[in-house]
């Protein structure tokens, strides 16, 4: 019998258009979702659009429309931007569905008339853009946002309370005894040390401030806030207060909820309490990813960098999206995006790895064979251990996959196909093509290339779904659905003999990165182009920047040279760092600890105003191992991590390997 997969992002809320951070959520759950289908469980993937609150009707005011007509503009604009990616949600939930407000106005009189809700004064520092109460020690002097670094106000209103201090017992139970609930671990400690130990106060969930919202049934001067309307969607969406409740009963509790770190407090504390009180099981986990940096910055509109998916969709498909941020941006973690990361990850791994490993077999196929896969002959040791990697793959990715690990996952298909390109040069089945008596031999080099490209194919799907057909129909596999499904790569061997393989275009046609530095002054200047329209002065700012940055790029007095053999007293090594904090006291200084192969060791780094302990967690670096050790402030500091810096340092970037590597790899 098949088992259920039920998951969801965040609802997005329509206060603006969406841009790639969306997009990077939406596309790690939709792999997911595509993934549980292809192993055989039947899945119920929602997503939607978080509707309501001020900042739309304020959205909506500026331009010029009622807040449904402008939620309804938005909403097309998510929409259209998943039917883009390729997300194949089962359902999708607005918060403006008739459906969903009763449902929602059902939950709050529930929890009214059995006391979980009650009424009373309160009175607060409020920010008025994010809609949240803050107290004083959240606040800096200046009385700032500690959200959005706005001032905020003193509010004085009646509002309605959830009891939420009554179920932290009982949370905190739940979240002790069930490790998976909340992922990563990190998030958890947070969760408990910051919000659940010091104790849990009364939530407000109302407001009459707001107009564009959910009134309360019996009290419509009070709008239900956003969290207690916008939460339930995971359930009102199974139908969750309907007579007929089938999907409710059927996928209830969810498997997972993907959301970002910033929103992990609401579904980790306010959502488990919720259920609680409606006595409805927990869902089985909320997993919180990092945020998607551009150029290491947050993407923000008043930077005038938010990344627009749409243009990078339309230039490269989607299947580069999905490819870079499932590879490149650590699950769990941030992540940076730049275009020129983008691109060269674009040509190293697709142009060049995959894109070639299937243009390659096919031509060869075609040339030396008419396209017909030949049987496969007599083995060699090393047709065995390839072999051998292509039939541990999807053990590899299905055991990555049940922990959320894109990362690890693609990884693993990427050494299948870095492999099989290596099997091309080390045959070369082009010298084997010149001698009749190595026909054998060559039709099962061929083989094992296409066989191997089948198991890349099946495997890719949930990461690449446009590209896979792609790879399916050169292989001559289109339509041929018993060759393409998790359960055929049980054996290997399965691509039978005689199956006619037809080249077609490129998969990933390189990009040319020549003119790059013409490319990027035409990129600086269309952005600053476009902002200027907005803001003279910030246009004006971006081409000093780019000036500056230019002149940075003058090769600054070079050090006296070096021969080999004093290069190669350098032991650089690949590291990974499993664990940081700062170090007291010492405000430019972090603690990490790294792993080379199978040791760890500390090693104190100067980076700390450039990068957060827990960004840095799961990186792979490149470190010198065998720099004598050197104490700071007591640590004992055995190694150097490798960054890239300008003059005074005011920038610095740690160096990354370009694909993930093992760890304890020599770098030279
Ligand atoms: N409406 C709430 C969620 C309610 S769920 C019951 C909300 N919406 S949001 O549009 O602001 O964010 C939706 C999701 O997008 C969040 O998980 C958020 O982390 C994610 N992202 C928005 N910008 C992002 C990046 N730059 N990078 C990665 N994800 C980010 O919060």
């Amino acid at each position: 019998m098949s088992k259920t997969y039920y998951l969801t992002t965040p609802i997005y809320y329509t206060s603006g258009s969406p841009h790639v951070g969306h997009a990077y959520c939406s596309i790690m759950a939709d792999t997911l979702a595509r993934f549980h289908r292809l192993i055989g469980d039947e899945v119920f993937f929602l997503t939607g659009t978080d509707e309501h609150g001020q900042k739309v009707e304020e959205k909506a005011q500026e331009s010029g429309k009622s807040p449904q007509d402008y939620v309804d503009t938005i909403d097309l604009e998510f929409k259209a931007l998943w039917k883009k990616l390729g997300i194949s949600y089962d359902a999708y939930i607005r918060t403006t569905d008739q459906k969903h407000k009763l449902a929602v106005q059902k939950i709050f009189l529930k929890l009214y008339e059995q006391g979980d809700i009650y009424k009373k004064d309160y009175e607060g520092h409020y920010c008025v853009p994010c809609e949240a109460y803050w107290t004083d020690h959240q606040l800096d002097e200046e009385k700032n946002c500690p959200d959005c670094g706005r001032q905020v106000i003193w509010l004085k209103e009646e509002s309605y309370f959830f009891k939420a201090s009554k179920y932290a017992d009982r949370l905190i139970e739940h979240i002790e005894t069930n490790p998976k609930f909340i992922q990563p671990v990190s998030r958890a400690n947070e969760m408990m040390n910051n919000f659940l130990k010091p104790g849990l106060q009364d939530i407000s969930v109302t407001r009459t401030s707001v107009d564009w919202g959910i009134p309360v049934p019996f009290d419509p001067e009070h709008k239900i806030y956003v969290w207690i309307d916008a939460l339930p969607n995971y359930i009102t969406a199974l139908g969750y207060t309907d007579e007929h409740d089938q999907l409710m009963q059927k996928f209830w509790p969810a498997d997972l909820h993907l959301v970002g770190k910033e929103i992990i407090r609401f579904h980790t504390i306010i959502w488990p309490i919720i259920l609680m009180a409606l006595d409805l099981p927990l869902p089985k986990q909320i997993f919180g990813h990092g945020w998607l940096l551009f150029d290491n910055d947050k993407m923000s509109k008043s930077k005038g960098n938010v990344v627009d998916p749409v243009e990078l969709i339309d230039q490269y498909g989607s299947d580069a999206l999905r490819h870079y941020l499932l590879s490149k941006v650590p699950v769990g973690n941030d992540g940076n995006f730049t275009i020129d990361l983008f691109k060269q990850s674009y040509n190293t791994d697709l142009a060049n790895d995959l894109g070639n490993l299937l243009s390659r077999t096919v031509a060869m196929q075609e040339r030396y064979f008419q396209g017909v896969v030949q049987n496969c002959q007599e083995l060699t040791e090393e047709d065995r251990s390839m072999s051998e990697l292509a039939r541990k793959t999807p053990e590899i990715v299905l055991s990555a996959m049940l922990v959320n690990d894109f990362n690890k996952a693609l990884a693993a298909i990427w050494r299948l196909i870095d492999r099989s390109n290596k099997y091309i040069d080390e045959n070369e089945p082009w010298v084997l093509a010149r001698s009749e008596d190595k026909r054998e031999r060559l039709g099962t080099v061929l083989y094992y290339l296409s066989e191997n490209l089948r198991y890349i194919g099946v495997l890719l799907q949930p990461f690449m779904p446009e590209t896979t057909p792609k790879i399916f129909r050169q292989l001559g596999l289109m339509g041929r659905t018993p060759l393409q499904t998790w359960q055929s790569l049980e054996t290997y061997g399965r691509l039978p003999q005689g199956t006619v393989m037809v080249k077609e275009e490129a998969l990933f046609p390189r990009i040319d990165l020549k003119n790059k530095k013409a490319e990027q002054n035409d990129r600086a200047k269309a952005q600053a182009g476009k902002k200027k329209e907005k803001d003279k002065g910030a246009a004006q700012k971006m081409e000093t920047e780019k000036q500056e940055v230019e002149t940075e790029n003058i090769l600054p007095e070079l050090k006296p040279q070096i021969t080999i053999d004093d290069f190669a007293k350098v032991d650089f090594r690949i590291a990974e760092i499993i664990a940081c904090e700062r170090v007291p006291k010492a405000d430019r200084l972090l603690k990490l600890t790294v792993k080379i192969g199978e040791t760890s060791r500390t090693i104190v780094s100067g980076i700390a105003e450039h990068y957060t302990p827990e960004e840095l967690v799961g990186k792979q670096v490149c470190v010198v191992v065998n720099l004598a050790p050197h104490v700071f402030r007591g640590i004992k500091s055995e190694g150097m991590l490798l960054a890239a810096s300008d003059d005074k340092d005011s920038k610095i970037i740690i160096l990354e390997p370009e694909k993930r590597a093992e760890s304890g790899w020599k770098v030279r």
